[in-house]
């Protein structure tokens, strides 16, 4: 396996540094000019999909925080109702089936214990079908589901999961805008919304290429962090789900203590942790929520907090006393969670390579949690 890593130091960073190339492979095939082909998840989804009229999505860990991100992207964009839950929790309670409710499980390795065993009483539980979202052909999830939407990630050795997130917010965007079309009232009509981000789909891997020249300067800013035991990452919208994902990488390689909130709950509590042991992570995307996460960052300047912000160039963040600003490069809004992932990764990968510990097999974790 060591010569797998090629150049590399860790099986992490070289499944970082893949990002761009596994980001094309998951769009190769699926996109015209202007449109998601209506095959791409398949012949049986071009009939299923216009009777959606929810949509459940079931995940564990990383593929959670996917499934968070997709729920903004389904509502507004498809308009339809979209709920997200955790597998262990979904499987365990008394579930209300709606009609109409599309079930799809989102999954590296479809081969996880509470995912499978959700999809499976999804079956006998009155759903309209079930997707699988998926890295592994031939998976547990991938055979026994509807339909499958394969991510096209390659093996992913690391166990915190990198390039098999992105790539299932690639999918989940395809997925997305297909839902989208199949709710139009004549589905083969032009859709200007649909051409601008298939447009913009097909430059990601460009802007992913870009984004990760930031590692020098984002191992420069995890020195800072080394120390530490704390940390608090702030999004806001798609990008909640971004800080979520943040620290959960933090926290699974550098064993260092770390929350995620949205923005706006900072004053509900997380303010009275705040001081200059306790560094604050946030993502800055250009969106119509960004003067409010401004004002939520100044809260936090107000009670000596340190900042560490990835930030677009047009929200006019800059470097300034106790306020570290990272650019990154212009991003259509609706794929930033995408683009603002790969900071966050390559800052928990410098921060554990100081700290010295087992990056590509943190202790207590496995790859693929197959028993409960
Ligand atoms: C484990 C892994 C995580 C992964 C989660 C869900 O906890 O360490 O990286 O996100 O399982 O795995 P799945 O294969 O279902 O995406």
């Amino acid at each position: 396996q060591a010569a797998e890593k090629g150049d590399y130091k860790h099986f992490m960073l070289k499944e970082i540094y893949e990002q761009p190339a596994v980001l094309a492979a998951t769009l190769e095939g699926r996109l015209s000019a202007t449109r998601v082909l209506p095959q791409a998840l398949g012949t049986a989804a071009m009939e299923l999909l216009p009777q959606v009229r929810q949509v459940q999505i079931i995940a564990c860990g990383t593929s959670y925080h996917a499934g968070m991100v997709a729920r903004y992207w389904i509502e507004r964009l498809a308009g339809i109702p979209c709920q997200v839950e955790v597998a262990s929790e979904y499987r365990y309670r008394e579930v209300v089936v709606t009609e109409q409710t599309l079930f799809v499980t989102l999954s590296q390795s479809g081969e996880t214990a509470d995912t499978l065993a959700a999809l499976r009483f999804a079956k006998t539980a009155g759903y309209l079908a079930s997707l699988a979202i998926c890295n592994v052909p031939g998976s547990s999830l991938v055979r026994e589901s509807d339909l499958s939407l394969m991510t096209q990630a390659g093996p992913e050795i690391g166990v915190a999961s990198t390039k098999a997130f992105t790539t299932q917010l690639t999918a989940l965007l395809l997925f997305t805008l297909a839902l989208r079309r199949a709710g139009h009232q004549q589905p083969d009509q032009e859709d200007p919304l649909e051409a601008e981000l298939v447009q913009a789909l097909r430059g990601l891997p460009r802007i992913a290429e870009q984004t990760l020249k930031l590692d020098e300067a984002i191992q420069e800013l995890s020195e800072d962090f080394a120390e530490k035991h704390h940390a608090l990452f702030l999004g806001r919208g798609s990008h909640f789900p971004i800080a979520l994902e943040g620290a959960l990488k933090l926290k699974e390689i550098s064993y260092i203590h770390a929350e995620a909130y949205p923005a706006g709950e900072l004053k509900h509590g997380p303010l009275a942790l705040v001081d200059k042991e306790m560094p604050v992570i946030a993502v800055a995307p250009k969106d119509d929520l960004v003067d409010k996460l401004k004002s939520n960052l100044q809260e936090v300047r107000a009670r000596g907090g340190e900042l560490y912000v990835f930030a677009d160039p047009y929200t006019l963040l800059e470097p300034e006393e106790g306020m570290k600003v990272i650019h990154l490069p212009e991003v259509n809004e609706v794929l930033a969670p995408i683009i603002y992932t790969l900071p966050l990764q390559l800052l928990s990968y410098h921060v554990a390579l100081i700290k010295g510990t087992d990056v590509d097999q943190p202790r207590n974790l496995a790859k693929s949690v197959t028993v409960e």
